[in-house]
């Protein structure tokens, strides 16, 4: 693949990178993406699953639903996408990655920097007290587990349609999207806002963007680059070409 030469030039002088990404990224690990041929939102409505009334209503069925997928995360690995993103901080101090994805792969293959933006499958909390609980401090149970102070039921930390996003991980997203040279916007529809403001202000601050997907998105319009390929293809061969132009940092 070769890429464009003002891309490689940027590259060359840039010295806060942001990386954007969605389900997209995961999907070379084997967990399915929210929209597209084989999305979970073709099969599942959202407003029966990821969706607070819906918890209250049939919170056994949710819970449920959130186990069946944090069982497909954990059988699943970082493929060389998420890693091609961690080999970046070899060559830039300043390397910061945003993701919607609450899978956890950006941490396993050793990115330092991540802002959640839609939480995190791993952490729960008690929807009474707010007492928080990793996944293996939960008691097994048939159905949604209890608070153990409390009796209230237990959901996951990530963040449902009509809720908020944790305020301190979008200010801090934010803040970093508008101090970067360059924002890539990899494997995201990018439809879904609040979250899809982030890389907007990183375009209006005057970063280089530069989208990895499969297909256009709603995105492609404002990318300054836009790169079609899968991410754990295209990921890797951007190291190929930071291991020619910038030096390893000591
Ligand atoms: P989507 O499922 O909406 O989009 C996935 C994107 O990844 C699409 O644009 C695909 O073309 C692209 N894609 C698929 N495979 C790829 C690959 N191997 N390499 C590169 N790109 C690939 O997922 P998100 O944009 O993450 O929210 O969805 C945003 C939010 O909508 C999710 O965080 C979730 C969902 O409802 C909540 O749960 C709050
Ligand atoms: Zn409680």
């Amino acid at each position: 693949m070769e890429f464009k030469k003002e891309f490689l030039e940027r590259l060359n002088i840039a010295k806060k990178i942001v990386f954007f990404t969605g389900a997209g990224i995961s999907a070379e690990s084997g967990i399915p993406t929210f929209r597209g041929k084989d999305g979970i939102w073709n099969k599942l409505k959202p407003e029966e699953l990821a969706n607070f009334n819906a918890f209250l209503k049939n919170p056994d069925m949710v819970w449920e639903w959130y186990q069946h997928r944090k069982k497909i995360i954990h059988e699943s690995k970082p493929n060389a996408g998420h890693f091609a993103i961690a080999d970046f901080q070899d060559y830039f101090d300043d390397v910061v990655v945003i993701t919607q994805n609450i899978d956890n792969l950006h941490r396993r293959a050793g990115s330092k920097k991540i802002f959640e933006l839609h939480g995190n499958i791993e952490r729960n909390y008690c929807i009474d007290c707010g007492t928080f609980y990793n996944t293996p401090e939960l008691e097994i149970t048939e159905g949604v587990p209890k608070c153990k102070k409390c009796g209230g039921l237990i959901r996951p930390d990530v963040v449902w349609f009509g809720e908020m996003l944790p305020e301190d991980q979008y200010t801090q997203s934010e803040k970093a999207a508008q101090a970067c040279d360059i924002c890539f916007v990899v494997g995201t529809s990018a439809v879904v806002y609040p979250a899809a403001f982030i890389p907007l202000s990183a375009k209006q601050s005057g970063a280089y963007m530069v989208e990895i997907n499969i297909e256009h998105t709603e995105f492609s319009y404002y990318a300054n680059y836009s790169i079609l390929g899968e991410a754990g293809k295209v990921l890797p061969l951007i190291v190929d070409e930071l291991k020619k132009i910038r030096a390893i940092k000591q």
